[in-house]
């Protein structure tokens, strides 16, 4: 795996190159650029430029669809080369886990971030096309494919997280994090001690930077150093003298600023069309961001991820949860992990992990571990199905022929209780979400054959691999 692109731009003619990019003119900020996002997603098109935006300069440009789906423009964002496997992607990345080494950024004093540098009256963040994404959204979101970085004041380390940012007013913006995302725990700190929270928002960076936003890195490890860890060099900052926090030096549009406890200010934020496919909050009054610095290249590249019923949101290659599950199961000592994959929305509701049973209760062991890896937050891990090595994880028509076959729901299916989730999943009932009270239950399926009886149960119809391979052959022109 060797990633080649130094920014943004780079990556964009990357995916120019590979015939992964399609460029749009003369579209409209207001719905029209959301709709055709979700055709595109629809048709797990590639990623698309959008420039000559209607009401903008030529140059202010919007680029979405370019990381997570398809697999093809997720292996150039990685670079992953078509000769590895699906399966192989998340091995490596199991291993890249248990090796994590931090890559810290690197300071800098100058980047192209400080092309542009506007302070006051002149900061305007009508400024970039941001758009109206969906119908009944409440207002216009700058922030999908962006970072919002802040520092725990505690131990000092930097975190980094993807959240959705809607503009009020020229300098004013709110934000929404899911309780247990990093960032609301940071923030929370300062404003228990009635302090505003120091906060740097991008709206267009690399790729690999979002990458590592979006992720769900534990507590206390930097994404900065994460990002540079995968990208294998150091991100350059630059430091920003407002809130003394690190702005990645090649970024394309950069805020810093402040948000006050929300008891002292807040605003209506919401509703938003969600990546669970629903519009899935009320308007409810949010922390605001003071902008007090505004940076932008020349000819700035905001980023978008637009969410619809179409678009998972997460990664096709289900990097950014697979390989966590199976990295906590080794951890754990569990053996005969032979491998994870993940479906559903977020590409994790649904963890699936093919085991080879070495003893009784082994499958159940693993299941009850992996159904609880994850911090719980924003659906992952609703679903947890257990298989026989002889299942592909990777395959969901074998996963369901082992659940529909090899499972009495009597015995085989279990329900955990009382789990974190998201006021985001459209499943928490009215009465629970009038009291902010988002848990939900979790579902372990052992889709194994019950260990006690295995070599009992029915033997599945296949043909050797040679006779298999020999029909291949002979007989190819069937199957071309
Ligand atoms: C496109 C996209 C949009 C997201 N929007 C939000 C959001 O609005 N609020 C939120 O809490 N998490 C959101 N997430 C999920 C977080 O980015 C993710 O859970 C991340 O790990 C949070 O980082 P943290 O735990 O370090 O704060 C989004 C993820 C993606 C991919």
């Amino acid at each position: 795996m060797s990633i080649e692109y130094d920014d943004l731009r780079g990556y964009i003619k990357i995916l120019e190159k590979a015939n992964c990019l399609k460029k749009i003119e003369n579209a409209d900020w207001n719905v029209e650029i959301g709709a055709i996002c979700e055709v595109n997603s629809e048709k797990k098109g590639t990623a698309l430029l959008f420039d000559k935006i209607k009401d903008y300069p030529e140059g202010y440009r919007l680029l979405t669809n370019f990381i997570f789906q398809p697999k093809k423009v997720q292996r150039l964002a990685f670079g992953i080369p078509d000769n590895v496997s699906d399966n192989e992607v998340i091995l490596e990345w199991r291993d890249k886990l248990a090796n994590y080494k931090p890559l810290p950024p690197v300071e800098v004093e100058a980047g192209p971030i400080k092309e542009n540098v506007l302070t006051g009256s002149d900061i305007d963040m009508f400024k970039f096309p941001a758009p109206f994404w969906h119908i009944h959204d409440g207002g216009r979101y700058i922030g999908t494919g962006d970072l919002n970085i802040n520092r725990d004041p505690d131990t000092g380390y930097v975190n980094m997280g993807t959240y959705r940012v809607m503009i009020h007013e020229k300098d004013m913006l709110s934000y929404f994090m899911s309780p247990s995302a990093h960032g609301d725990i940071i923030r929370e700190k300062y404003w228990q001690k009635g302090k505003d929270c120091p906060v740097v928002l991008c709206f267009g960076q690399d790729p690999m930077l979002f990458a590592a936003s979006t992720m769900q890195i534990p507590w206390g490890v930097s994404e900065f150093d994460f990002a540079g860890y995968i990208k294998g060099r150091p991100f350059e900052v630059i430091i920003d003298d407002v809130t003394g926090l690190p702005i990645p030096a090649a970024a394309e549009i950069a805020i810093s600023g402040f948000a006050p406890p929300p008891d002292k200010e807040s605003r209506l934020e919401g509703p938003f069309g969600e990546w669970t496919g629903y519009y899935a909050s009320e308007p409810f009054k949010r922390p605001l961001i003071h902008v007090k610095k505004l940076y932008h290249r020349n000819n700035p590249i905001m980023t978008g991820a637009p969410l619809n019923k179409f678009e998972p949101a997460w990664y096709e290659i289900p990097i950014h949860y697979a390989p966590n599950i199976w990295e906590r199961l080794l951890a754990m000592g569990m053996p005969g992990v032979q491998g994870v994959w993940s479906y559903g929305r977020g590409g994790r509701t649904i963890a699936v992990i093919s085991v080879k049973q070495s003893y009784v209760g082994h499958a159940q062991a693993v299941a009850n571990i992996a159904a609880t890896v994850p911090r719980g937050a924003a659906m992952a891990g609703k679903y947890t199905i257990v298989v026989d090595d002889d299942i592909d994880p990777s395959n969901w028509d074998e996963v369901a022929w082992a659940i529909s076959s090899r499972v009495d729901p009597e015995t085989q299916i279990e329900i955990l209780r009382g789990h974190l989730n998201t006021p985001l999943d459209p499943a928490v009932p009215p009465e629970k979400r009038a009291r902010q009270d988002y848990s939900m239950a979790r579902v372990i399926i052992n889709a194994c054959r019950p260990y006690h009886w295995r070599k009992e149960f029915a033997e599945v119809i296949t043909y050797p691999p040679e006779v298999r391979e020999k029909v291949k052959q002979k007989f190819s022109y069937l199957w071309d």
